[in-house]
């Protein structure tokens, strides 16, 4: 029944080499996307190409730091190359909070300027960056297509450490302000929010964690499960697809309930 929400729609996704971006790459391509796969990671991303074509799908890679905005526009533009449109952007790469020497997250009053640009450049302006090139696209296409964002709960309350926070909490707004000024061309703007996942991001980019921190990260949702990324791109295969046709300017939590309150 809910086989190729995504049929032949040509889709850019950042972040693809990993975690919620990977597992997006596999699902859209499972529903019929045709997929430019985005990372700064190139060998990451050949792995996120190879599973997906492996399986079947279609997907070509391409070097992209979304930190950069003629990389973003490049990959807009692989898509436009490769498939002759664009129809989604799904911009989904993003950097956890600086650690500390020692591990644990930095204090906000010890984050340094490098710090706060790093943050500033890619989880925000990069999903910016996105968002522009997108809908140049879309404009120069007769009009019509999907943005979707990677925010985070953290975005929502306050959680994760201040920088990161503050970015995503940028990225919960963009979508809603954006929303609004692009409804009247039948662009739709939405956000996934997920909660605690483990991915690379963060902690997990130390490689794989003791059981009790695990079950620290579950206890943390209500549900009392760490989020998979494989949840969070069930959202965003959602928010891509024609089943969230009347929706925009939304912010999904995929938090197991974190958001919701105490
Ligand atoms: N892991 C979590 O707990 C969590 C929770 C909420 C939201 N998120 C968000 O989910 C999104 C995906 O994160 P993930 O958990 O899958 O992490 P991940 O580290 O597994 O994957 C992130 C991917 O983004 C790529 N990336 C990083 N900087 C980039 C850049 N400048 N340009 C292009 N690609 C870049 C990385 O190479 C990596 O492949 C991020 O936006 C993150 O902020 C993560």
């Amino acid at each position: 029944m809910f086989e190729g929400l995504l049929k032949g729609r040509s889709v850019v996704i950042t972040g693809a080499g990993s975690g919620v971006g990977r597992a997006a790459s596999d699902l859209f391509a499972h529903h019929g996307a045709r997929l430019i796969c985005a990372d700064v990671q190139e060998e990451w991303l050949a792995e996120t190409v190879s599973l997906v074509t492996s399986a079947g799908g279609e997907a070509r890679a391409v070097r992209c730091d979304v930190a950069r905005r003629a990389d973003v526009q490049a990959a807009v533009a692989a898509a436009v190359e490769a498939y002759g449109r664009l129809d989604v952007m799904y911009n989904n790469a993003g950097v956890a909070s600086p650690s500390s020497d020692g591990g644990r997250m930095a204090k906000f009053v010890d984050n340094t300027d490098e710090q706060m640009d790093r943050l500033i450049a890619i989880n925000m302006r990069g999903v910016m960056y996105g968002c522009q090139a997108a809908i140049a696209q879309f404009r120069a296409q007769g009009g019509g297509g999907v943005i979707v964002n990677t925010a985070s709960v953290a975005g929502m309350i306050g959680w994760g450490g201040v920088l990161y926070s503050s970015t995503k909490g940028a990225v919960v707004n963009m979508a809603r302000a954006l929303a609004m000024e692009v409804a009247a061309e039948n662009i739709r703007v939405n956000n996934v929010c997920p909660g605690t996942m483990i991915t690379r991001f963060g902690a997990g980019a130390r490689g794989p964690l003791p059981d009790n921190v695990v079950e620290n990260m579950a206890k943390l949702q209500p549900l009392g499960r760490v989020v998979d990324p494989m949840d969070a791109a069930n959202a965003a295969l959602f928010l891509a697809s024609d089943m969230s046709v009347n929706i925009t300017g939304l912010n999904l939590p995929v938090d197991g309930g974190l958001s919701a309150g105490r």
